[in-house]
């Protein structure tokens, strides 16, 4: 089991994209799904499915058709852009290091949501607020294991340029319809270390019952 601390998971999860190809034991992958579905969801509704992905070719299919889109959108297009500044320039190049690696990992872990009657489709808030709770699950006990993580969403079924795709994600993994690719997550062995997120400080984020209210 788990020896680390939560708060130590929390203030160490960053996002690791240099990942160890190694295959990580089923059992752990395992873990990794039930601790996602620990997680809260609209009415409990439960409208998610992972499929973690270990077969290489599977793997190897997935990257190609990501980095077809992450060159175009990424490479060609954000970090064209000379008015980029310094932070979102060394982020974009960090993912992508992704986009030309996806399948340098242990494992991809898709993770999905079954799209509730098409009344619902336009509740953005119950559905993805359904399934990121999940995700972060994932992302904290794989940092509990020591495995690395990144949370991907480039050429996922929401991502704006999915449609330009020659192979969707969608397609490699068979998916249904109603069900739909929300995020790509690589987990694996990492390649860095685990440090404290680089974050704004906190009590800049802080307000104490009204916005204008700051202390
Ligand atoms: C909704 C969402 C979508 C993201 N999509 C991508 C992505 O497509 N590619 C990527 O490399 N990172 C992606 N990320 C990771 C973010 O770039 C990362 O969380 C952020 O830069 C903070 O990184 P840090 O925790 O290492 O500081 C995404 C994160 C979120 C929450």
């Amino acid at each position: 089991m788990a020896d680390l601390s939560l708060h130590e998971a929390i203030f160490s999860a960053r996002a690791i994209r240099h990942l160890k190809s190694d295959p990580i034991p089923r059992a752990e992958l395992e873990y990794l799904v039930e601790a996602a579905t620990m997680a809260p969801s609209a009415g409990n509704m439960q409208i998610w499915s992972f499929v973690v992905v270990t077969d290489r070719a599977q793997m190897r299919r997935m990257a190609d058709a990501h980095r077809e889109v992450g060159r175009k959108y990424i490479r060609d297009g954000v970090l064209a852009d000379p008015k980029l500044d310094a932070e979102r320039r060394r982020i974009y190049t960090g993912a992508m290091h992704n986009v030309e690696h996806l399948d340098a990992a242990g494992a991809i872990i898709v993770a999905c949501l079954t799209m509730p009657c098409p009344d619902d489709a336009g509740v953005a808030s119950g559905l993805f607020g359904s399934i990121y709770p999940a995700v972060q699950n994932m992302i904290l006990a794989a940092r509990s294991r020591g495995l690395g993580t990144v949370l991907i969403t480039l050429a996922t079924d929401h991502s704006p340029i999915e449609a330009e795709q020659a192979t969707p994600i969608r397609e490699i993994l068979d998916l249904p319809d109603g069900v739909e690719a929300v995020a790509l997550i690589p987990v694996g062995l990492p390649e860095r270390r685990f440090l404290r997120p680089r974050r704004n400080p906190w009590q800049g984020a802080l307000h104490w019952d009204r916005w204008s209210k700051r202390s």
